[in-house]
């Protein structure tokens, strides 16, 4: 079957079982490095409604977190009550995703490690990023300098909630084999000396292996090359409200143009547990090396 890079799948609610013929389809987009877009949308109750104001953030801050493993929420200024709103919300967004992928990407249960919840109310247009390589509307690959995920995929599930009618822009590049065909050749060599330095210094939470090194360094050589930016050949997208995106954003080369109000579910998913391990980034990137990298 052909596949775009931005594959729909119709799933209308959270609760409905999916189809056999249709998980296995969205599996196999999924893993190949399609953005799945579902006409899913996650409905705020009449109280969350207050929950619609970018006047939340706390600080600088652009999104605010919440952690499933122990129900906290960081990076809202406001009173308690507002507080218990938000982990209402963003709890529910976590089991509403967390049950819709089991239910589509089967082969993943009992394997799928909860990552961070996230709200990003704020405008992502016009925002002047820390540093170029913060800028996300530059095309790129996830990969975190503090986080090492040590070969892990990168599952997020996506919902535009935004009150106003307009729609989340992304721009989509090249699949993830050319990102890496065209990039690795340049990439410095990874140091395990330096990699157990940062991890006694703290600067990393764990050690970084190689393959973290390599995304790491694949995400920062792909936003520095200005040339690369303008010329690579990208697909726009606009997630309406009311809409779900899926992507493993470690493989799909994405830029974020604009849009505001936007919830997002982060999950850890083993190279072990993928239907196609040799379409990983791990894999892809192995090959190229010529040796295992974690
Ligand atoms: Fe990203």
């Amino acid at each position: 079957m052909t596949m775009n890079p931005i594959e729909t799948i119709a799933v209308h609610d959270w609760q409905s079982p999916v189809a056999r013929e249709l998980a296995a389809h969205a599996l196999d987009a999924l893993e190949a490095g399609c953005v799945l877009r579902l006409p899913l949308p996650f409905a705020l109750s009449a109280d969350e409604q207050v929950l619609l104001s970018d006047t939340l953030l706390s600080g600088a801050r652009k999104n605010i977190s919440y952690n499933p493993v122990n129900n906290s929420v960081k990076g809202a200024d406001g009173d308690a009550q507002l507080e218990t709103l938000l982990r209402g919300m963003l709890g529910r967004y976590h089991a509403s995703t967390r049950a819709l992928a089991l239910k589509l990407f089967a082969p993943y249960s009992g394997h799928m490690l909860d990552g961070r919840t996230s709200y990003r109310p704020a405008e992502i247009a016009g925002r002047v990023p820390k540093s170029w390589r913060h800028d996300d509307t530059r095309l790129h690959v996830d990969a975190f300098p503090a986080t090492p995920v040590h070969g892990r995929r990168l599952l997020r599930f996506f919902n535009n909630v935004n009150p106003h009618g307009e729609p989340r822009r992304w721009n989509v590049g090249e699949p993830f084999a050319d990102v890496a065909a065209r990039f690795f050749p340049r990439l410095p060599d990874h140091s395990p000396l330096k990699a157990r330095l940062m991890a006694l210094t703290r600067i990393t939470k764990s050690k970084r292996t190689a393959y973290d090194h390599y995304m790491l360094n694949l995400h920062d050589g792909m936003k520095a090359d200005l040339d690369y930016q303008s010329q690579v050949a990208k697909t726009p997208a606009a997630f309406a409200p009311g809409e779900t995106w899926i992507v493993y954003s470690d493989q799909v080369s994405h830029a974020v143009m604009s849009g505001r109000f936007m919830l997002e579910q982060t999950y850890y998913v083993p190279v072990a547990a993928l239907q196609y391990p040799e379409r990983s980034p791990l894999r892809v990137l192995e090959k190229l090396a010529g040796r295992a990298l974690v």
